[in-house]
């Protein structure tokens, strides 16, 4: 071992740890705001600008407050967006999702009149759509599998046409993202990726966002389609077979909980991997942030990077936009 003297016995990994440019030389994981993916929540309305009470600092906007957020993410050097749409009307086929004047057409719209170079990706999910909440169609009281798989097609084809620049489906139906790429392929959009949700758990880490998209399902709950987040290797089959479908990136969600996942996913994919720091897990910064408990840019910094160490490549946060301005110093 070259580091260590004849005299000892021990290594000094102090040495490299002295001043702020050593350790700058040698850290292994950066973030870089041009790997976030920002959320945002659109709903009807002019002027609209909501605070999300579980989500201090995020806010619903209507379509028109989203040139403005578009400026000031491009200045922060943040290069993509995800919408989630509150819609007008709910009913039990999830309508708007798919309606071609629908909420996250109207923004997908606004977002790429304002900045063409802003990577538009959309949630695919009938959740916020449906009244009863659930992300698929209803039949006997269980959510059906191959009756949503159509109804989530041509959501996501209805946010290409509007301009959508990657559709992101996160119902967790199987074949779903088969069913998404033969639809866009047939309508000659060969070229618009998908990034799946694809080993996502049936979390308690939602709660906040539920509540911000309204969207909290009205009867059961989700664990008959999201995985059990007791499962490690069913995670891995989970985005092996959407890898096999045809993604182009896979997400691992939520992050911190997982990030045995991120990791193991790492050393077995070779495709890009997204992760997902869910509402929960921004709420419980920011409240433990607010009772003075933690260090709220620390605390946030070392969870980033901790999901980047784990293998994400892309991180889904609804810190972007503060830790942008934290890394410009
Ligand atoms: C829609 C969807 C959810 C999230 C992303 N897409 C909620 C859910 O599955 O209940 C959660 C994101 C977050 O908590 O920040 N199905």
């Amino acid at each position: 071992m070259t580091t260590r003297t004849a005299v000892e016995t021990f290594q000094r990994f102090r040495r490299l740890r002295r001043t702020e440019p050593l350790r700058a030389l040698v850290r292994e994981t950066t973030l870089d705001p041009g790997d976030f993916v920002y959320p945002i929540f659109v709903a009807h309305g002019r002027g609209l600008r909501e605070e999300i009470s579980s989500m201090p600092g995020q806010f619903r906007l209507s379509p028109d407050m989203l040139a403005d957020e578009a400026r000031e993410l491009r200045s922060l050097g943040i290069g993509a967006v995800i919408l989630f749409g509150i819609p007008r009307a709910k009913d039990d086929v999830g309508s708007e999702a798919y309606a071609a004047d629908g909420i996250v057409q109207q923004a997908i719209r606004a977002l790429k009149d304002a900045d063409p170079d802003l990577v538009v990706i959309t949630d695919v999910c009938l959740c916020e759509y449906t009244d009863h909440g659930h992300c698929g169609v209803v039949v006997r009281g269980e959510v059906d599998n191959d009756r949503t798989l159509p109804l989530l097609a041509r959501m996501a084809l209805s946010h290409v046409e509007a301009g959508a620049d990657m559709v992101a489906p996160s119902d967790m139906m199987d074949g779903r993202v088969a069913a998404i790429r033969r639809a866009l392929d047939e309508a000659g959009y060969t070229h618009v990726p998908i990034m799946a949700y694809s080993a996502k758990g049936a979390s308690a880490f939602y709660g906040p966002f539920r509540e911000a998209a309204e969207s909290a399902p009205q009867f059961g709950d989700r664990r008959s389609y999201q995985m059990d987040p007791a499962n490690a290797r069913e995670a891995l089959r989970e985005i092996e077979a959407d890898i096999a479908e045809g993604a182009d990136i896979v997400m691992v969600k939520p992050a911190l909980p997982n990030l045995d996942i991120i990791a193991r996913a790492r050393q077995r994919f070779d495709l890009p991997i997204a992760a997902y720091n869910v509402s929960g897990e921004y709420a419980m910064v920011k409240a433990a942030a607010r009772m003075g408990w933690l260090d709220e840019r620390r605390i946030t910094l070392e969870v980033l990077t901790a999901i980047r160490r784990a293998g994400a490549d892309i991180i889904l946060t609804y810190h972007a936009k503060e830790a942008a301005r934290w890394l410009a110093g």
